[in-house]
C-alpha cells in the first residue's frame, strides 16, 4: 500500500519590523479606517535590510525540522513557493537547502503566486505517496515589501513579509494530506502581475521608469474571483476526500481580505470560529499565509492531531486551489536531533565548499594554461 503524507513539522518566521497602519496614513492617501473596514487589515511585517526570503524561509523551515525533530540531511526533497524569489535564477530552495545543509535533497522552486503553497505540498505529497521519497520541506516565504509601489495606495496597503514551512513525512497510517485540488485561468493574467523584469519585458531604463517592476492589480475583479473560487474549491476538495463539511474542524483560507473569507464561509454555510483569520496582524503575505495561519492555529490549540483541515486559497495566474488534510502531528521519536544546531555546521559546510571549488579552479586553470 502507498504511504500518506503526513504533516508533521511547523514553523513560521516574520520580520520583527511592524507597518502600521497609521503609519501608512502618513505615506500615501488613506486612512487606518478604510484599510480596516475594506480589508481587515490593521498592521504587516516588513523585513528588514538584512533579511531575505530565503533568509525568511531558513528560519521557518529550521523550526519546522526542529518540531519534525528530524535532521537536515534526512530531507529528499525541498520545495520553495514565492512570488519575490531571491533572484530570478537560482532556485531560492537552492540557498535554502544549502542554508540547512540538507545535503541530499533536490531544490526547486514554484511559482503559483498565493496558491502555491497549496500546489506545492500536493506535489511534495504526491512525492511521497509514490514512494519516491520519504522526508521533504515545502516552504512559502515572501518580502512582498520588495516589489511594491509604496506610492499606490490600492496595493501597498495589502500586502506584508513573511515565511512558513511544513515538514512532510512518509507513513502507513491513512493521514495527512487526502485530496487536492489545482486550478489555473491564465486568461486572468493581467489582473494581477508585475510586468517588467522577465522576458516579456526585460528590465530597461524604461521599464523602471514606467514602475513596471512593481505589483499592479485590479482589486475589484481579484475580489469577484475570488469569493467564486473559494467556494467551489472547497466543495471540491472535500468531496474528492469522501468527506461533507460537517467533517470539516477547521478552514485554514489564503488571508487576502477579510471580506472575501467571510463571504466565502457565509457561502459554505461554516462559521466563522471555524475559520482561522490573522490577516488584522500580518496582512496578506501571499503564499505563505496559509502556513503562518496554521503555525498560530496550532498555537492557540485551534488545531490537533486527528482533525480534518482544509487549505484553500487563489492568486496571480490565475490560480486556485484547495487541500484536504488529516492533521497528524511530529511522529514519535526516541532520539533527539536539534536541527537549529546544525545551522552551524552548514554555514561552514558551505564556507568549506566555496573555498574548495575555488582552489580547484585555481588548479584547473593552471593545468589548463600549460596544455
Ligand atoms: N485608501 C483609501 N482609498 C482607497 C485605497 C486606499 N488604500 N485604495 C483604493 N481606494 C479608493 C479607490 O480609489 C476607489 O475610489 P473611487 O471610488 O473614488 O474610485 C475606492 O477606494 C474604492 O475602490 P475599490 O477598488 O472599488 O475598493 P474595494 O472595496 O474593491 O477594495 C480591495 C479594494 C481591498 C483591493 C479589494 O478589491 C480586494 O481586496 N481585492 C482582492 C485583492 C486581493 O486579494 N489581492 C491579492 C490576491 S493574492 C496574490 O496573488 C498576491
Amino acid at each position: 500500500m502507498s504511504p500518506y503524507a503526513h504533516i508533521t513539522g511547523w514553523g513560521m518566521a516574520v520580520p520583527e519590523r511592524i507597518l502600521t497602519n497609521q503609519e501608512l496614513e502618513k505615506m500615501v492617501d488613506t486612512s487606518d479606517d478604510w484599510i480596516v473596514t475594506r480589508t481587515g487589515i490593521r498592521e504587516r511585517r516588513i523585513a528588514s535590510d538584512g533579511e531575505t526570503t530565503a533568509s525568511l524561509a531558513t528560519k521557518a523551515s529550521l523550526k519546522a525540522l526542529d518540531v519534525a525533530n528530524i535532521a537536515p540531511a534526512e530531507v529528499d526533497l525541498i520545495i520553495v513557493s514565492t512570488s519575490s524569489p531571491e533572484y530570478l535564477f537560482p532556485a531560492t530552495a537552492s540557498i535554502v537547502q544549502d542554508n540547512l545543509g540538507a545535503n541530499k535533497a533536490g531544490a526547486f522552486d514554484i511559482l503559483a503566486a498565493c496558491t502555491g503553497f497549496i500546489f506545492g505540498l500536493n506535489i511534495a505529497s504526491q512525492a511521497i505517496r509514490s514512494g519516491s521519497i520519504k522526508n521533504s520541506l515545502i516552504i512559502g516565504s515572501e518580502t512582498l515589501s520588495r516589489i511594491i509601489d509604496w506610492n499606490d495606495r490600492a496595493t501597498c496597503v495589502l500586502f506584508g513579509d513573511g515565511a512558513g514551512a511544513f515538514v512532510l513525512q512518509a507513513g502507513e497510517e491513512e493521514s495527512g494530506l487526502l485530496s487536492a485540488v489545482m486550478r489555473s485561468d491564465g486568461s486572468g493574467k493581467d489582473m494581477l502581475c508585475i510586468p517588467g523584469g522577465g522576458s516579456r519585458f526585460p528590465t530597461s531604463v524604461e521599464t523602471v521608469n514606467q514602475g513596471m517592476h512593481f505589483v499592479k492589480m485590479n482589486g475589484r475583479e481579484v475580489y469577484r474571483f475570488a469569493t467564486r473560487v473559494m467556494v467551489q474549491s472547497t466543495h471540491e476538495v472535500v468531496r474528492k476526500a469522501n468527506l461533507s463539511l460537517d467533517d470539516i474542524d477547521l478552514v485554514i483560507p489564503h488571508q487576502a481580505n477579510k471580506r472575501i473569507i467571510e463571504t466565502a464561509a457565509r457561502n459554505l454555510n461554516i462559521p466563522m470560529d471555524r475559520c482561522v483569520l490573522n490577516i488584522d496582524r500580518f496582512g496578506n503575505t501571499s503564499t505563505a499565509s496559509i502556513p503562518i495561519a496554521t503555525c498560530e492555529a496550532i498555537a492557540e490549540g485551534k488545531l490537533n492531531p486527528g482533525d480534518n483541515v482544509v487549505f484553500v486559497g487563489f492568486g496571480a495566474g490565475l490560480t486556485w486551489g484547495a487541500a484536504v488534510v488529516r492533521w497528524s502531528g511530529p511522529f514519535p521519536g526516541l532520539r533527539v536531533v536539534r536541527p537549529p544546531a546544525i545551522r552551524f555546521y552548514a554555514r561552514l559546510r558551505s564556507f568549506v565548499k566555496r573555498i574548495l571549488r575555488k582552489i580547484d579552479a585555481v588548479i584547473w586553470g593552471s593545468l589548463d594554461s600549460r596544455r
